[in-house]
């Protein structure tokens, strides 16, 4: 059995609300649908409705009976967990959902772009650049011939990093030139592997490589509907890496990395979106990665001064809020927002 599907069976197992398909209120103004995903993510949105006791049905986009279902209902909109384990599985996010937004009709959290740009390092690094946000200087090649000339305009080490992957899994540091030729020839051959997501997973014919960036600090800022988070993830002692280690630093995020978070996301018209920044030894910010929907692993996003809360944006400034804003991994917050945008469009058609 592939271990990804074993994978797949455990988490199902863990589900405590895996039985939990459907859930009716008579009092509920919103029946909405709850895209199923296999990793069990979306138990966050089922718990969260149960306790908001919003209707609802769990759909699986995956199964060959999707449009008919999605379609059973007049659903008021579909809140969505996607899933970055394999491109297979990914490519029915973005494909899917498209058909939901454009011929359905009806409204998805996240957002489609959001959705979109999730795990797909290609695809978030071209949207940064042409909304000439700040990057890493990295650079992409479909050619094995252009990779190998990589090193004639650029320094080591240099990052290698799969298309798809997380919590380091796809990352590797490269420190001299034979190593650097032996990674171009895997990409345009086997393919780099990303431990994590699934060995069939396709992360060949392209080279992404990035500059490597020295002790930077890796920031954690998220904006979940009007409410902004921050915090510093702590690089792990041995791998040397932030991601995936799930130690926090409770600092507070200065008025420029917010102001940043607060750019990205007007601009991308985000709502649900974490956006991890790196600060060099000399102060530039770059930003790394976009994230629809991630793992959090606190019950806090943002803790100050050993207070935890929210930023809000007044009239141009940052405006902080102590509370516990993100319960259930951010399902309550999202829905609640969700609900508010559905009910202010339907204002506006009547
Ligand atoms: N350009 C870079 N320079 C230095 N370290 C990096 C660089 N890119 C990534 N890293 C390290 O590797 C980790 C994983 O990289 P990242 O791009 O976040 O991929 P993912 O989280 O999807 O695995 C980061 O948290 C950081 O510690
Ligand atoms: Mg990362």
């Amino acid at each position: 059995m592939d271990l990804t599907d074993r994978d797949i069976k455990k988490r199902e197992e863990l589900n405590d609300v895996h039985d939990q398909k459907s859930y009716r209120n008579p009092e509920s103004p919103y029946l909405v649908g709850i895209i199923n995903d296999v990793h069990q993510y979306h138990r966050f949105f089922v718990k969260a409705a149960l306790e908001m006791k919003i209707s609802f049905d769990v759909i699986d986009i995956h199964r060959n009976d999707w449009w008919d279902k999605l379609r059973a209902e007049d659903y008021d909109g579909f809140l969505i967990w996607p899933n970055g384990m394999r491109e297979s599985l990914k490519s029915a996010y973005d494909s899917r959902v498209k058909m939901i937004v454009d011929y359905l009709k009806k409204p998805v959290y996240p957002d489609y772009l959001s959705i979109w740009l999730y795990e797909n390092k290609i695809r978030g690094l071209d949207w940064l650049r042409v909304n000439e946000f700040p990057t890493i200087p990295t650079s992409v090649y479909y050619s094995k011939e252009e990779a190998m000339q990589h090193l004639k305009t650029n320094q080591l080490p240099v990052v290698f990093k799969t298309n798809l992957g997380a919590s380091g899994k796809g990352v590797y540091i490269v420190k001299t030139e034979s190593e650097f030729r032996k990674r171009v020839q895997q990409c345009f051959s086997v393919g780099l592997k990303s431990y994590g997501v699934s060995p069939y997973s396709e992360s060949r014919g392209y080279a992404y490589i990035q500059k490597f960036i020295p002790g930077m600090e890796e920031w954690r800022m998220v904006r979940i509907g009007d409410a902004f988070f921050g915090h510093r993830k702590m690089a792990d002692e041995n791998s040397g890496k932030h991601s995936g280690t799930l130690l926090k630093g409770w600092e507070k995020p200065s008025e420029e990395l917010l102001d940043l978070l607060y750019e990205v996301t007007e601009r991308g018209g985000f709502r649900s979106m974490n956006v991890d920044m790196f600060r060099d030894h000399e102060g530039n910010i770059y930003i790394n990665e976009l994230h629809a929907v991630w793992g959090q692993s606190t019950e806090h996003l943002m803790i100050i001064d050993n207070i935890p809360g929210r930023y809000i944006r007044e009239n141009g400034r940052w405006k902080f809020e102590e509370g516990s804003f993100v319960k259930g991994h951010s399902g309550i917050a999202r829905i609640e927002y969700f609900l508010k945008q559905i009910g202010k469009s339907e204002k506006q058609l009547s």
